[in-house]
């Protein structure tokens, strides 16, 4: 399909930005959407298209922003509503998308539904969340794990001597999705956000959205914490999906459908264009920087997902061990070599904020621990100069910051803004379609489109590859050539 056919995200590098560790605009520590603003430069200079911003609705903060109290205003640290708007606005102008965290599954127990809901047996919103009775030896309803901390997904609610369910914190209540007044009052915050001109949401925990009517007990292999309706999720995902259909110009879903399962990972886009835009891929981001790993994700990837769907490719976020750590072993090489992987596949790649430095996980020193499951390492401040004034987290030093690699055309950054510019000149890799190529064990090597061919060496050792001409690939070195 030529490019200029294609949809924007599907021809887009998203970037996801951690608000809190951006950009800080008035130095009390924390990050801010003027600080983002300020920051419209720099994202455009790298050559992103659309922005993914972590919550930025009013939260108490129990897990930074997915324990939502109001879905339709923004937190203060981060500048309010007016700060949002000028945002969205001065990014239009530069046609940079703005893409939100939507949190359906869940609301803080602090929330005004919770709290109406937990008033009395008889509340009208009683039924907005899930409660039983526990039995009779006060033992939860069911086996059903919280995923933090691992302990019962039941708590109970004093007052009226019924258990709620929570998949996360005690304090993030899992809403009951087979009431069809929550599913209102949710299409309602999505047509709220629309209007103000997001490109789309990024759906948190879109694999786990509808629970099991009859909560049965978990299985032991099963992949969640708790057991979903998947179908009924699936019928969800095609309400949404309706109801982003509607806008113009097209917004869009990205789901974040933790699920290691490749088919169940296929499901969620349903025909290919009634769900999901896109899903992201965990089997890739889990996958060890090997050429025989990365390229059976790929290879079954493209098999399973329906024709018409569209994969996305990530390789860190705000919940797991930066890249560069996790896969790379701190080794700039790799880092680089596993950066081409994520920027030549066909699909959309989204980048973490730091990806683009070769950012690596950041050692948090027990005082200044902050979050309730051990993440807070992915998720410090963007190094622009080398200095925060006060940072809510320790900065890193583990990357040269981003005045330094800027300068600098050597740099790390300087690479990922070339490999970026590159794809984004390249119609094969836009859109051209993916076939792997005979190569020796250690390097994968595949065709995009008609003339692309990406070889990278993932191995310690020089090679030889015969991909017309013969060419020397260094250790952990990748080219992409025409030809
Ligand atoms: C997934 C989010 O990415 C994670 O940060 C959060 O803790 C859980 N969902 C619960 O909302
Ligand atoms: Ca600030």
């Amino acid at each position: 399909m030529p490019s200029d056919e294609q949809p924007w995200w599907q021809r887009a590098v998203l970037y996801q930005i951690y608000v809190r560790s951006f950009a800080d605009s008035n130095e009390d520590g924390i990050g801010d959407l003027p600080g983002i603003l300020a920051q419209l430069d720099y994202l455009e200079w790298l050559g992103v298209d659309a922005l993914w911003l972590s919550p930025i609705t009013v939260s108490p903060d129990k897990d930074w922003g997915y324990d939502v109290v109001d879905y339709t205003d923004v937190q203060p640290v981060f500048g309010g509503m007016r700060a949002f708007d000028e945002l969205i606005a001065e990014a239009d102008r530069r046609g940079i998308r703005i893409v939100i965290d939507l949190v359906p599954n869940h609301t803080s127990d602090q929330h005004p539904w919770f709290q109406e809901a937990r008033a009395s047996r008889d509340s009208a919103r009683r039924d907005w969340y899930i409660w039983r009775d526990p039995n009779p030896d006060r033992s939860p309803p069911n086996n059903w794990r919280s995923s933090f901390g691992g302990g019962s997904a039941w708590t109970l609610d004093p007052a009226t001597g019924q258990m709620y369910l929570h998949s996360f914190l005690p304090e993030q209540v899992d809403l009951n999705w087979w009431n069809e007044e929550v599913r209102e009052a949710m299409d309602d915050v999505m047509r709220f956000w629309l209007d103000r001109g997001v490109a789309g949401f990024r759906l948190d925990v879109a694999h786990a959205i509808v629970k099991d009517r009859e909560l049965r007990d978990r299985p032991p292999d099963a992949d969640t914490h708790v057991v979903v309706d998947l179908e009924e999720t699936f019928a969800v995902l095609r309400r949404w999906r309706k109801l982003v259909d509607g806008y113009e110009p097209e917004r869009i879903l990205i789901g974040e459908t933790w699920v290691m399962d490749l088919a169940r990972l296929a499901g969620f886009y349903g025909s290919g264009a009634d769900q999901l835009h896109l899903a992201f891929n965990f089997p890739f981001v889990f996958a060890p920087l090997q050429a025989e790993s990365l390229r059976d994700v790929v290879e079954r990837s493209e098999e399973l997902l329906p024709v018409a769907a569209w994969p996305a490719w990530t390789l860190s976020n705000h919940d797991v061990v930066r890249f560069p750590t996790r896969m790379c072993e701190g080794d700039e090489r790799k880092a680089r070599a596993a950066l081409l992987t994520l920027l030549t596949q066909r699909g959309t790649p989204v980048l973490y904020y730091g990806d683009e430095l070769g950012m690596q996980q950041v050692e948090i020193p027990p005082e200044r621990e902050s979050d309730i499951d051990g993440r807070d390492g992915a998720r410090t401040p963007l190094p622009w100069n080398g200095a925060w004034n006060d940072p809510w987290l320790p900065l890193g030093d583990n990357v040269a910051p981003v005045a330094v690699q800027r300068a600098d055309p050597t740099s790390f950054l300087s690479f990922c803004r070339e490999l970026i510019a590159r794809r984004g000149s390249s119609p094969d890799l836009v859109s051209g379609s993916y076939e792997t190529l005979p190569a020796p064990k250690d390097v994968w090597a595949f065709r995009r489109g008609e003339r692309t061919v990406v070889a990278i060496n993932l191995s310690d050792e020089s090679m030889e590859i015969d991909l017309g001409g013969g060419r020397k690939l260094a250790p952990w070195e990748g080219a992409i050539l025409d030809g």
